[in-house]
This record gives C-alpha cells, structure tokens and sequence, in this order.
C-alpha cells in the first residue's frame, strides 16, 4: 500500500503517464512482450508523447519523428553517456569508467574517430581480405561444384564473425586463422542470447553459467595473448595503449573493454546480413537486380572475375553500389529496434516544436523508438514487406522521406542518433556489401522449399538488430564460370 501510495502523480506541463499497478516492474512485462505493440497502444490513448514507468525508472517516449531533432540536439541537458556508463561495464565486465579513471571516457570517445576517414578505407580493405580468406577456405574450396546445404544464419554468422574479428583485431601471422574460432562463436552466442537480461541489469550471478562463459571470452583477449597478433587495427591498438596508461585497470578489464567492441562490431552485423540475404532470396527478382548491379560495377572498372581468383571491390566501387546499399536499408528498416536514450540531468521543460513542449524532472529518461517510424505507413508504403529499391532513385541513394507532407530529418535510424550514433556505421555498411557481393558472385543459393517464414524475435528490443525466431536451411554451391562477366 505504501508502494502505491509513492507513486509518481503526473504534474502540470508533463506528458500524460502510463504506470501500471505492479510496484517497480510498472508496465516493464507489457513492454517486453511486444514493445512495438505496447507503443502503438499508448499513442492510440495518449498521442505521441508519454511517459512510462518501466522497471523502476520513468521513460518519456517521443513517436513522432517530426519532433526528434528536438530531442537529438539537446546536448547539455540530455545526456547519452550517463546511460551507457550504468549499463556496459556490468555487462561486458569492467568497471564503470567515468568513476576511478580520469580522462578515459573522453580518450575512448575519441578512439572511435579511428573507424572513419582513411582509418575506414584501411578497414574496408583489410575486411575484403580477411572475408576472402575465410570464404574461400570454408565455402569456395575448388573442386567443391555441388549443391551444399546449411543454416543460414550459422552460415552468416561464421564467415562475418571470423572476418570481423580478424579486420579488427587482427591474426595470428598474416594471412592465417585464429584456433577455436568456432568455440569461441558458440560462447558468444551463449553471452549474447543472456544480454538483454544484462543490459536489463539483472546480476550475472543469477544468469547460470553467464558468468564462466564471459571470462572465456575476456581471456581471448588478455595484454599478452593481442600483442602477437598481426594486422591490428588501429582503433584496437590507440585503445590497448590508453587502456595501458591506467594503471589501476586489471588485465581482465582491459581484456572487457576489448570483449565489448568485439560485441559492437558483431552483435549487429550478423543478423543484418543474416536478414538481407533472406529477405534478397525470398525476391529472385531483387537478388538477380543486386547481382547484376555488382557484376556492372565490376565491368565498368575493367576488373576481371573469375570464381577462382579472389577479388577485390574498392571503397569506390561498394559506394556505387546503390542497389545494394537500398537492399541493405530496407533490411535494417525492417529488422531493426534499437532505442535512443538520453538522460535529463535537471528538472526542464523540452520543447518538442512551436506549440509544444513537455516537463522532464532530472534523471527521467527521454527515448526515440525508431521501430515504430520504419513501420509507419504514412512514410513507407506497405511498411511490412522487403522493397529492395524503396532507397533507391533515378540511380541515387534516395533520402527523401515525408510524414504529415514534411520532409523528415530522420527517416533511417538502425545506427542511433546525436551523440550516441554508431561510429562503426560506415564500416558496417561496407562490410555488409562485401559480404553480400561475394556471396552473390561466388555462389548460386535458394532456399529449401517447404519451410515457414521466419519472423523477429524480440527478445532483444530496443537493444538493435533483432535475431530470426527460427533457423532457416538454404542451399548453394560456386558459381560456374561462365555466369561471370
Ligand atoms: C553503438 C548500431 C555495427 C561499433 C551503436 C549504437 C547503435 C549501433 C544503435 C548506439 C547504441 C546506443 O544508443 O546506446 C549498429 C548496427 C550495426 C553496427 C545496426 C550493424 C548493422 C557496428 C560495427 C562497429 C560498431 C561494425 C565496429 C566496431 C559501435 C560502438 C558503439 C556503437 C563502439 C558505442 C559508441 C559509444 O559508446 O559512443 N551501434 N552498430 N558498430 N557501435 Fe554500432
């Protein structure tokens, strides 16, 4: 009774709260079962601006995205880091770094420009190696000219995870693998599938075996193990020597700090090939379209490919890919459901746009739900289904998207917004085209017939691309040469 009678009441100039009767968990169970539905229902009742009481903390949800950049540039009373501070250290297992360790938030925030500019084209390059080596090893043995079967997201999963790792943290001796790269993927599964409990910061104490199966992976990557390897990007390298320069950190939580940008750079990645080459095999017409458009892009640059010579696509050449590029929005449109968190850090009133505003008191939490933008009709015509073109235009990257007759600002947002945007963005879609564009050179695939379609699973909503609900079996085998150009 007591509990009750503690509840938060809504104050003059607040948005209109939605609380729940269960003390502390508040609407946390409907949210979790379907968030994107919860959302729906609150906008239904309340229109596009509301708070919820979730799991003991209140959460202001903007749904019109004609008000985000409202909340995306609000810098000084909006705050992203304080959020990223309290959940990723329980999670990957380091200690909270803007508490102890002066400087280091900053240095690491720094650290991500080492993704972009020429650091990309470095990256960009090496990933076609590295994807090469392993595709070619696993998948394009010579010889091997039959149809061979398997899951396609364990397909996905093994030659993304494996390349990624190499580009980013580099090999053993140029051009060789890394041992146990298959244990270690299994063990990465099993800390993935536990991380939406973690982020949802329930003690890994009380998540089985969690705990042991972390440490594995932090072990990988121990001072002493990294410094033999080769080909180390940069970013890992400027990151282990300012991690060196704070004495009071612990190998291990050196070794988390790694673990976390291993999860950053393959959490996502995975599943978003995963579902554009399903969503490209379910539409033969939209895979045929993408296949001749990198096979032109090749042509047009003079390249010869054979399916028994490794190939190389430049920075260029993936850019003018725009097929592609729109195969791989609408994919992200359709699998993603990430949430943008700022936290207030004062009592203020947020203005929304001319008419509106709406009060937030200090340490409430103001989220972007993009899920429910990528599935509304008014901007995307027949939302549900895979339009491998629907960003694409008179051969250009399409980025006119309209809501009420207003262009948006924001229209695509699988990488986050402001201050918390994805530095690895520009990566992850280079490394998704070489992916696919290999795959659609080398290889002839379908799907085995008979199986149901898969669908999301959101266990892991608001936290990013969504994993499949089901496996998926597909078949393919090396193309003949003579369907190269
Ligand atoms: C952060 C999405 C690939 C590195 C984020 C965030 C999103 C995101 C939504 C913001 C999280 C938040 O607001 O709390 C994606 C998607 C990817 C992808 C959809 C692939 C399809 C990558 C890759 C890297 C990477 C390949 C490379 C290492 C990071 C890092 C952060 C981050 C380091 C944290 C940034 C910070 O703390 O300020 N990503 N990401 N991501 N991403 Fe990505």
């Amino acid at each position: 009774l007591c509990l009750i009678c503690l509840r938060r009441k809504r104050r003059p100039g607040e948005p209109p709260l939605v609380s729940g009767w269960i003390p502390f968990l508040g609407k946390a169970l409907d949210f979790g079962r379907d968030a994107q539905a919860f959302l729906q229902e609150q906008r239904r009742r309340h229109g596009d601006v509301f708070t919820v009481h979730l799991a003991g903390k209140y959460l202001t949800f903007i749904l019109d995205p004609l008000l985000y950049p409202s909340v995306v540039k609000q810098g000084r009373q909006l705050d992203f880091h304080q959020f990223a501070d309290t959940v990723a250290p329980p999670t990957f297992g380091y200690p909270p770094v803007r508490k102890g360790f002066p400087g280091l938030s900053e240095q690491i925030n720094r650290s991500f420009q080492l993704m972009q500019g020429e650091h990309l084209g470095t990256l960009t390059e090496s990933m076609m190696g590295n994807l090469m080596l392993v595709l070619r090893q696993d998948h394009l043995c010579a010889g091997g000219g039959g149809w061979k079967s398997g899951s396609m997201f364990d397909f996905c999963n093994s030659v993304m995870f494996e390349a990624t790792f190499l580009t980013i943290f580099g090999g053993p001796e140029r051009g060789r693998r890394h041992e146990g790269m298959e244990e270690m993927r299994e063990d990465f599964q099993r800390f993935d599938r536990m991380f939406p409990l973690l982020i949802a910061q329930v003690p890994i104490g009380l998540l089985g075996r969690t705990r042991a199966v972390r440490s594995k992976l932090i072990d990988r990557f121990l001072p002493d193990r990294m410094s033999s390897w080769t080909g180390t990007s940069q970013l890992i390298k400027t990151r282990s020597q300012l991690l060196e320069q704070h004495a009071s950190l612990r190998d291990t939580d050196k070794g988390a700090h790694h673990f976390a940008i291993l999860w950053a750079s393959v959490g996502n990645t995975v599943p978003a090939c995963f579902w554009v080459l399903y969503f490209l095999l379910r539409d033969p017409e939209a895979l045929e379209a993408v296949r001749q458009e990198v096979l032109e892009v090749l042509r047009l640059s003079g390249g010869k490919f054979s399916p028994e010579e490794d190939l190389t696509l430049s920075r260029e050449q993936l850019d003018s890919m725009v097929l592609l590029e729109s195969s791989i929005s609408e994919g992200l449109r359709l699998s993603s459901a990430s949430t943008n968190i700022r936290v207030s850090q004062e009592d203020f009133s947020l203005r929304l746009d001319e008419e509106r505003s709406a009060s937030v008191r200090k340490g409430d939490v103001i989220a972007l739900y993009p899920q429910s933008m990528h599935m509304d009709p008014d901007i995307y015509q027949d939302p549900q289904s895979f339009r491998y073109d629907r960003f694409a235009q008179d051969g250009r990257v399409k980025t006119d998207f309209y809501k009420s007759g207003q262009k948006l600002k924001f229209f695509l947002m699988p990488f986050g917004s402001g201050a918390s945007m994805c530095p690895g963005r520009h990566f992850a879609v280079n490394e998704i085209k070489q992916f696919l564009s290999l795959v659609l050179l080398y290889l002839d695939l379908d799907l085995q017939p008979g199986q149901n379609r898969v669908s999301l699973d959101y266990s892991r909503a608001g936290l990013g691309i969504l994993l499949p609900d089901a496996d998926v079996r597909f078949h393919y085998r090396l193309r003949a040469a003579s369907q190269s150009p």
